[in-house]
């Protein structure tokens, strides 16, 4: 990586992604079958610590077909929360139901768990957490919730590879969930998803619309009883997501310590806010956001997101609010209410570089950087 410029996040393939992307591509198992396949969703349903892993093109997709497999439905409403990236929702959206905004938490960032309860309805269906930036849910309240009103829980875990709630891993702490594996994920496969549950019919159910609902037992027929979805992935993706997969622990790792050495150089910073860390929680840093409080810091978010990108430094802003985003007003979504948390995060919130090949030379020159920038200084 050069050190003229930091990207804010680059894939890291450290491990046997060549050697098993041309094994594919040498046997011609170049497309939906092939031993990768398998392999990757048994080696990452593992990693979870569940017993099925239903590999597919992206994370926005796999948030679509566990909704499908839970036979969510026109007429319902999942609870989802309002800070998150737009494929939540979206998601919700393609199955006809209507998602329904929660305000984020001040601390943690994730969705307001003391929030949920009044936005529950006879229509809701199931509650849709995000772990934002890699940090667990209080997964332990949700599904209380879950269970007083007979509600499925869906985690939406792009973000989170390998993060614990209480000893647990995230995508192993509802009834199913959905990861992603775009390029800037902590493994990747370049595109590509998967759902992972210990739910043998929920599993069956994603490998039978996952591939147009052709029978997914016995022999292949052109009756289809139910509108299905490709939503396969390649052989040559599920190669380089085996090779991920077996290094993943590392990529987590290193993810975490950037974040200590974020916080270790821009201790004392006045005005640079990073996320509460809940205790028996182990969040994997994905991104390292900060909110810059103007008033202590001196400059507002947007003047130093333009500074350090003279110095060559890469950043991005945080999400916009669910509430704000047009397609979802169009679609009739109650975007009415109190989000300040969420304005608050969308305002004055970015990340900076996180990739897991980042080295420590190079955290310390973006945080000396900010230094620089502060009113202290
Ligand atoms: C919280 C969240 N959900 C869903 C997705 C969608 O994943 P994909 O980009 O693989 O479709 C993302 C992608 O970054 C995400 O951050």
């Amino acid at each position: 990586m050069s050190e003229k410029f930091i990207p804010v996040c680059e894939p890291y393939l450290a491990g046997n992604e060549i050697k098993y992307v041309l094994d594919a591509l040498e046997t011609g198992w170049i497309s939906s079958a092939g031993k990768y396949i398998t392999q990757f969703e048994e080696a990452f349903a593992n990693y979870c610590g569940v017993k099925h892993g239903i590999a597919v093109a992206n994370g926005t997709v796999a948030l679509h077909l566990a909704l499908v497999a839970l036979g969510v439905g026109k007429d319902d409403e999942i609870i989802i929360p309002n800070f998150t990236m737009i494929a939540t929702a979206f998601a919700v959206c393609y199955t006809g139901a209507k998602p329904v905004f929660v305000d984020a938490e001040k601390e943690t960032w994730n969705i307001d768990v003391n929030k949920i309860e009044s936005k529950i309805t006879k229509k809701t269906k199931a509650i849709l957490p995000v772990h934002i930036y890699g940090h667990p849910c209080d997964m332990e309240e949700i599904n209380r919730m879950a269970l007083k009103y007979n509600l499925k829980v869906l985690e939406d875990s792009a973000e989170v590879h390998g993060a614990e709630y209480k000893g647990k891993k995230c995508g192993s702490l509802g009834n199913i969930a959905a990861f992603s594996f775009f390029a800037n994920k902590i493994a990747t496969t370049g595109e590509g998803g998967m759902v992972v549950t210990d739910d043998d019919e929920l599993a069956e159910k994603c490998r039978y619309f996952k591939n147009l609902c052709f029978p997914v037992k016995g022999p292949r027929n052109y009756q289809h009883n139910e509108i299905g979805f490709n939503y396969r992935m390649s052989n040559l993706h599920a190669a380089l997501g085996l090779a991920q997969v077996e290094k993943l622990d590392f990529y987590v790792e290193r993810r975490i310590n950037h974040n200590r050495l974020y916080r270790k150089y821009l201790q004392g910073v006045h005005g640079i806010i990073f996320p509460m860390e809940e205790v028996d929680t182990k969040s994997v840093y994905w991104m390292n956001g900060i909110v810059v409080d103007k008033e202590s810091f001196g400059l507002n978010r947007n003047e130093l997101m333009a500074k350090l990108k003279q110095d060559g430094i890469d950043t991005r802003l945080f999400f916009t609010g669910m509430h704000k985003q047009k397609a979802l007003l169009q679609y009739g979504c109650k975007c009415k209410g109190n989000f300040s948390i969420s304005e608050w995060l969308e305002e004055n919130g970015m990340y900076l570089p996180s990739g897991s090949n980042l080295h420590q030379r190079q955290i310390e020159l973006i945080c000396s950087q900010i230094k620089k920038y502060s009113k202290a200084n």
